[in-house]
């Protein structure tokens, strides 16, 4: 490598990715839209739209709703199944050379063992996100969400049901996000995402009523990204294992206000919907600052804004160990001896 060169790639929690930037679950449906615009495998990961047992048809439109500086949307976790994304949408995602990571939502807990045993040897499947909170739907997943828990045993059914790595995606509609990421840390989450959205509300004033069918959706875009970026700060201290950060990133400038917070990689969603190429737009970005910056390796700058970081930077394998037959990117690196110094700062941030 020469000395212009800046690694990108992260281990998150047993997932290896080309660079810290993936697709926000159900902001880029199963990557075929986005296809058109530029290839898959440019990006970390595509963590695809939410996947439910049974096909789900969604809710009654209108399902957003544009609000200040974000959206509202209340889809209701419109997907065709897991058997079909399984037989359709995982092998093309393969095709392009995506690493693929699958966000799963049930309905109880045999549900989710069962996703997650679906799931497990699914060629392709580099690890599982466990959504526990919908906001959108009856029986909503959110009483998996705001309960410690609850939380706590989903991830556990899960990690009987499959040796993939989990990501457990959390809720911000909680009193304390840190003690929600020990428990599901505890249960055995490898990574942690956040945040899903909040839950908020628009009202159309001539019809006196709730845009939405449902009254209520979940906020997203740049509106909820101080609040997201908060809640990875201090996940970030309180678990040791990593995390994912999201909510509202548009820019590289956004993306490493989330490394520098204690992510170790971070989800593009809603900016998606306005700049179809966000997500490498920013992958493009942060190689850029860090060279003009001096690090040769992203890792180094996880965490710097953060003195009080637990959170690894961005090199831990799943506990679980890898599955029999790997991911498609071949076996994990040696985790990172340096993870407690900087790495690869070549000439000091500045
Ligand atoms: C859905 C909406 C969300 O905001 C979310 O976090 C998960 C699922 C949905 O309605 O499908």
């Amino acid at each position: 490598m020469t000395a212009r060169e800046v690694s990108l790639a992260v281990e998150v929690g047993g997932v290896r990715l080309k660079n810290p930037v993936v697709t926000a679950s159900g902001c880029a449906g199963y990557g075929r839209e986005y296809a058109r615009f530029y290839p898959l495998a440019r990006l970390g990961a595509v963590v695809v739209k939410s996947t439910t047992l049974e096909p789900r048809l969604g809710n009654p439109p209108p399902r957003v709703v544009e609000t200040p500086a974000g959206m509202l949307n209340s889809i209701g976790l419109q997907n065709p199944g897991v058997d079909r994304v399984i037989s359709e949408e995982i092998p093309w995602l393969r095709e392009q050379g995506a690493t693929i990571v699958v966000n799963v939502a049930g309905f109880s807990l045999r549900e989710y063992a069962e996703l997650a045993r679906r799931l497990d040897r699914v060629e392709g499947v580099s690890g599982l996100e466990l959504n526990i909170s919908c906001p959108n739907v009856e029986r909503q997943g959110t009483s998996f969400c705001t309960r410690p828990d609850t939380a706590r045993d989903v991830v556990r059914v899960a990690r009987e049901a499959t040796g993939l790595p989990l990501w457990v995606k959390l809720s911000p509609n909680v009193a304390d996000i840190g003690e929600m990421a020990q428990a599901v840390a505890e249960a055995g989450a490898d990574a942690i995402s956040l945040i899903n959205t909040l839950v908020g509300m628009a009202i159309d004033v001539d019809a006196r009523r709730p845009v939405l069918p449902r009254g209520t959706g979940g906020l997203s875009g740049p509106a909820i990204r101080p609040v997201a970026l908060a809640m990875v700060y201090r996940v970030a201290q309180v678990v040791e294992v990593p995390v994912v950060g999201m909510g509202g990133i548009a820019t590289a400038r956004d993306a490493l206000a989330f490394l520098l917070a204690g992510a170790s990689a971070v989800a593009v969603g809603t900016a998606s919907f306005s700049n179809p190429v966000a997500a490498v737009d920013i992958v493009e970005g942060i190689e850029s600052y860090l060279r003009e910056q001096g690090f040769s390796d992203v890792r180094a700058f996880v965490g710097l804004a953060n003195p009080d970081l637990r959170a690894p930077r961005g090199v831990t394998p799943a506990r679980a160990g890898p599955r029999p037959g790997g991911s498609p990117g071949g076996p994990a690196p040696p985790a990172c001896p340096a993870a407690e110094t900087p790495l690869g700062q070549e000439e000091g941030p500045g």
